[in-house]
């Protein structure tokens, strides 16, 4: 197969068998309700209707949990895959008829640019900027500070990698020992070959969310109140404000 076919990394099989992945991963689903329990804590101490952008979409499982979150907001929920934001657009129709929710096809950095200064109240993401390489990450982490308004809420539920590198090694080795019983049982072998690899990229040194180096990256572009909480193996949810 060629290095081109692993480059985008929802397309493809982990895109059309993306709910079969959560499977190996239940703690995404609970993720994206964190991400919707505390954007509906934020909403509850506004009154004005809230301009939410969430980044990375994907099938429309931490969108769902975000509309849920508060009558009183419209959600840009930008996704640049296609196979995946496809499914979304398929199960959320009624939202952005609506008048909710908009989709964007394009790339987070470029969807960010396109906003203007302190024109948002929250930035929203789930299991997306782990993904990114970490160049791109600084440079999104920057557009979201310049796009969020005074007051306004980064709340990102992802993997964040551990600081002891021996203890993050030997959870990666659980969890893809657990893809393996799970994924082979399901005669699912073309996902498993994929997933391996897409872990590869997300554990390799170019791409790594590691605690430290992300919370410090938040306080380095100017957010406050800097707060990772809930941590579960490596998924965890990360908080900031643009005072
Ligand atoms: C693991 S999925 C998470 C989807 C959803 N938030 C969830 O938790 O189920 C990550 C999503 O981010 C999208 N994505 C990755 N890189 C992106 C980028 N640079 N710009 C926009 N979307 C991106 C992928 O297409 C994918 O749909």
């Amino acid at each position: 197969m060629s290095a081109k076919k692993y480059d985008a990394l929802f397309s493809g099989i982990i895109g059309e068998e993306y709910d079969m992945l959560n499977l190996t991963c239940p703690l995404a689903i609970k993720m994206s309700h964190l991400v919707g329990d505390t954007l509906k804590d934020y909403a509850a101490t506004k009154t004005e209707t809230l301009n939410v952008v969430e980044l990375g979409g994907g099938t429309g499982i931490t969108t769902l949990a975000l509309l849920n979150a508060s009558e009183n907001m419209h959600l840009l929920s930008v996704d640049n895959e296609p196979v995946m934001q496809n499914q979304a657009k398929a199960h959320l129709n009624a939202w952005v008829e609506s008048g909710k929710l908009t989709f964007s096809e394009n790339d987070a950095l470029i969807a960010l640019k396109n906003l203007p200064n302190a024109s948002v109240d929250v930035i929203a993401s789930a299991y997306t900027l782990h993904n990114f390489l970490n160049t791109y990450r600084t440079e999104v982490i920057g557009e979201i500070f310049r796009v969020l308004k005074s007051g306004g809420q980064f709340i990102n539920g992802d993997r964040y990698a551990l600081d002891d590198i021996s203890q993050h090694t030997r959870i990666i080795q659980d969890e893809i020992a657990a893809c393996f019983r799970v994924l082979t049982a399901e005669n699912k072998l073309d996902l498993l070959e994929h997933w391996v690899i897409h872990v590869l990229s997300d554990e390799s040194e170019n791409h790594i969310m590691r605690e430290a180096v992300a919370l410090q990256e938040l306080h380095n572009a100017g957010f406050s109140e800097v707060n990772l909480a809930d941590r579960i193996t490596l998924n965890a949810l990360v908080t900031a404000i643009k005072a």
